[in-house]
């Protein structure tokens, strides 16, 4: 066979293979369009049958099968808005746009909640979105405001933004969800010209990468610190299996924090500890070969341990972006694929079922035995995240 004639082949080969995961992309888009026409319906029905006014976004659903609504307080009251903004950015719809302003609105008033970490994933995920594809400046104010409210929860002593208020057994307890709020300091510099939000992130981020991390790069989920001294206290879990394993979701949190911390400050340290965290999650021997972990990779009962959609696509979406900074590009772009192909298929709802949510099989908190296999808004919106960044 002459040179050309082998080419020819070759790129045919390839265009055909793009062509069908293209198609599948488009496929899966469209699959989620549907699914959240039916969550739409759901939640109204909800809404209608619910005595709590405040209850207005999905988060999973309960044992009894009903939709569990949540209020915007819940930390994860901008997932469903942030899905909204998505399917709108893909499709251009204003059906989408116009509900994704309304969810958005519903859940803005926590800009002003100092009580919390989270404003980075109610805020973020909505209200950044929103701003990222309308240039509407409300949403930029409400993004300055937010980042505002959570630096008051920064202790320069410690270095970092406090987790949770009011735990007996911790004093100033940081979980490595934390390093998601970030993106929401960021986000506020660029848009106000304050660096103090910027600092505020980057002495979070490397506070958390000096303490959170073992020798073998998983992480902590709990480090408590001494709010006087700085000094860490204790490093343990909450929603783990053990406070030496390594919980999924939190290692998924990791790989995202460092990539997108990467992402804003193009300091080389994060790249190298989001591959860090990569090398620790593909070498682990629990993964399994659909690549959507067990809740935690040190659960006691694996291979019968309940699996975390949710942390495998947070992964997915992470290991898509970090596949443009990093040398190991080509392999975490495959595994990406490898996760969104086992996601869409072997974990997605039937078609018009599970209340209009995407996913199942996703773990929120194992040890209080609370969202154990089922469907959890957070994954559905990474999931999303990650088709867009196919
Ligand atoms: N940030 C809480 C969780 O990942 O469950």
């Amino acid at each position: 066979m002459n040179k050309k004639l082998s080419l020819l082949i070759a790129t045919t080969f390839l265009n055909c293979f793009l062509l069908h995961a293209q198609k599948s992309k488009k496929q899966n888009i469209a699959f989620a369009e549907q699914q959240t026409k039916v969550m739409l319906q759901s939640v109204n029905e909800a809404k209608a049958n619910s005595k709590n006014t405040n209850a207005v976004v999905p988060r999973s659903i309960k044992e009894d099968g009903s939709l569990a609504l949540i209020s915007s307080r819940d930390w994860c009251s901008g997932f469903f808005p942030g899905e909204l903004w998505y399917l709108y950015e893909r499709t251009h719809n204003s059906q989408w746009l116009s509900e994704a302003r309304k969810y958005t609105a519903l859940i803005e008033q926590e800009q002003f909640d100092k009580g919390t970490h989270d404003l980075g994933f109610k805020i973020y995920c909505s209200v950044g979105n929103a701003y990222r594809l309308t240039h509407d400046p409300h949403y930029k104010d409400v993004i300055i405001t937010a980042a505002k409210t959570l630096s008051q929860r920064f202790n320069p002593q410690v270095g970092c933004i406090k987790s949770w208020d009011n735990r007996k057994e911790w004093q100033f307890p940081v979980i490595i969800d934390n390093m998601m709020n970030l993106e929401l300091l960021f986000a506020a510099t660029r848009l106000s010209g304050d660096s103090s939000f910027y600092k505020i992130a980057v002495t979070h981020a490397n506070t958390t990468l000096k303490n959170h991390f073992r020798a073998d790069n998983s992480s902590y989920h709990v480090i408590d610190y001494d709010p006087q001294s700085g000094q860490v206290l204790h490093k343990q879990t909450h929603q783990g299996y053990a406070d030496e394993s390594a919980w999924a979701r939190g290692q998924a949190w990791g790989l995202y924090g460092y990539t997108m911390c990467y992402r804003e400050t193009k300091n080389p340290v994060y790249l190298q500890q989001a591959e860090r965290i990569a090398t620790f999650i593909l070498n682990n021997p629990t993964l399994p070969a659909d690549k959507v972990p067990y809740w935690d990779f040190n659960a006691p009962n694996i291979p019968n341990a309940p699996r975390d959609a949710s942390a495998a696509a947070i992964m997915a979406s992470a290991f898509y972006e970090l596949s443009h900074y990093s040398k190991s590009g080509k392999l975490y772009k495959a595994t990406a694929n490898k996760i969104m192909s086992s996601l869409s298929t072997a974990y997605q709802v039937k078609p018009g079922g599970s209340k209009g949510f995407i996913l199942l099989h996703s773990t929120g908190h194992l040890p209080a035995k609370s969202e154990i296999d089922v469907p959890i808004i957070y994954a559905d919106y990474y999931y999303l995240e990650a088709l867009l960044r196919q």
